[in-house]
């Protein structure tokens, strides 16, 4: 397994990534000094897949565990649930030193983050991600949350993680469209922070119908440094981790102006589309650069053009957005690929523009 380190001071971690992780969760537990029970926090879908797998890693290694099963879906990311969930906690007497185990997608890292965080003002917790998009995204960083009365992510608490195993073996049954949604996010930290990794994509996207083994390692394994490098320097989100939103103010946008009929990854290969000809106006970013951009997109069947009946809509959305004052907006721009800027200076009518194709 290939392992990046995310400098923290004292709340450093190791991200490890590679094959045949589930199966060495155990042993990597008891290295962190970790002993005792520990608690599993999945869903009904992984838990036919992968629960067995980590369970016994985990009892091979001498632990007591106990499963905590919620369904799949957004919903369960909620105080109702975390609530049902402290009360299994107590049930299975789990103390502050039992480690909380997050093995799923980005709904349950959060959600269990969110409640290792604080049952008992903090238990230690691993996360190992199953999806793309939480292996390359929401595992590491220690933004955890619940939503609340239809907002997403508004209860919610920094903490870090103790460890994360990123299993790429894992990836083999993710549908297609979950991998989309993960391959968006691949082609963002590419686009924002490493040509190298563009130009590798360019020559493994879309070639064969799958991606093979060391094609997804590298991916994550890329795009895990990136993120480790950008949370390292800027931890709160006050700075430099804006620019990991490249794609994501015209996205969010687009995803609330769609009611959601838009996947994430699908409204931010839009996102990042528009931000790109955007910085192409404002005369930073290549021709050649832009298209590239859209090449690449396609390539991962993620779509490029926004539908022209949502623009309208799409600029309301973008009002609403806190990001907004005085008609301009805090944006992400490339100067070329691979890197990446944040400005306080485009104008919403810009953005139309753009989106309209003028
Ligand atoms: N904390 C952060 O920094 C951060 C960053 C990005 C996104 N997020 C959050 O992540 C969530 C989205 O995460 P997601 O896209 O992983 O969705 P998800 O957790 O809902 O998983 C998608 C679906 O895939 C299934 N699944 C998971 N692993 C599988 C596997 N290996 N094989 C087959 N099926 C599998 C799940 O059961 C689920 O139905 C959102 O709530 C979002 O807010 C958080
Ligand atoms: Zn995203």
């Amino acid at each position: 397994m290939k392992k990046v380190r995310v400098e923290l001071g004292s709340r450093s971690y190791d991200a490890c990534i590679g094959s045949g992780g589930l199966g060495r969760a155990g042993p990597m537990l008891k290295e962190l000094g970790l002993s005792g029970k520990a608690v599993i926090i999945i869903d009904t879908t992984v838990r036919g897949l992968y629960g067995e797998r980590l369970e016994r890693s985990l009892s091979g290694a001498g632990f007591r565990v106990s499963v905590l099963e919620v369904p799949p879906g957004e919903e369960q990311k909620s105080l109702a649930t975390a609530g049902r969930l402290y009360r299994e906690l107590t049930g299975a007497y789990a103390e502050r030193q039992t480690p909380v185990l997050a093995l799923g997608g980005g709904v349950i890292g959060d959600l269990a983050g969110f409640v290792a965080a604080t049952y008992m003002r903090g238990v230690p917790l691993v996360q190992l991600p199953t999806t793309l998009l939480a292996q390359v995204d929401s595992c590491l960083g220690g933004k955890t949350a619940v939503d609340h009365d239809g907002l997403k992510n508004v209860i919610g608490v920094f903490y870090q993680p103790r460890l994360v195993v990123a299993d790429i073996d894992t990836l083999k049954t993710l549908p297609v469209a979950e991998m989309a949604n993960g391959i968006a996010e691949v082609i963002k930290y590419a686009a924002i922070r490493n040509r190298e990794l563009f130009a590798y994509l360019e020559g493994v996207l879309g070639r064969a119908a799958s991606l093979e083994a060391a094609a997804l390692e590298r991916m994550v394994l890329e795009s895990v440094k990136i993120k480790a490098e950008i949370v390292a320097i800027d931890e709160q989100d006050s700075g430099l981790r804006g620019i990991l939103n490249y794609g994501h103010t015209i996205g969010h946008a687009i995803e609330a102006a769609s009611g959601f009929r838009f996947r994430h990854g699908q409204a931010v290969a839009m996102g990042m589309v528009a931000a790109a000809r955007v910085s192409r106006r404002l005369g930073m970013l290549s021709d050649d650069d832009v298209f590239r951009l859209v090449g690449l997109i396609r390539k991962a069947s993620l779509p490029t053009e926004v539908p022209a009946l949502k623009i309208e809509e799409i600029i309301q959305a973008m009002k609403h957005d806190k990001k907004v004052k005085r008609d301009r907006v805090r944006f992400v721009l490339l100067e070329a690929i691979g890197q990446a800027m944040i400005t306080d200076e485009v104008s919403l009518s810009l953005v139309e523009e753009v989106l309209r194709g003028r």
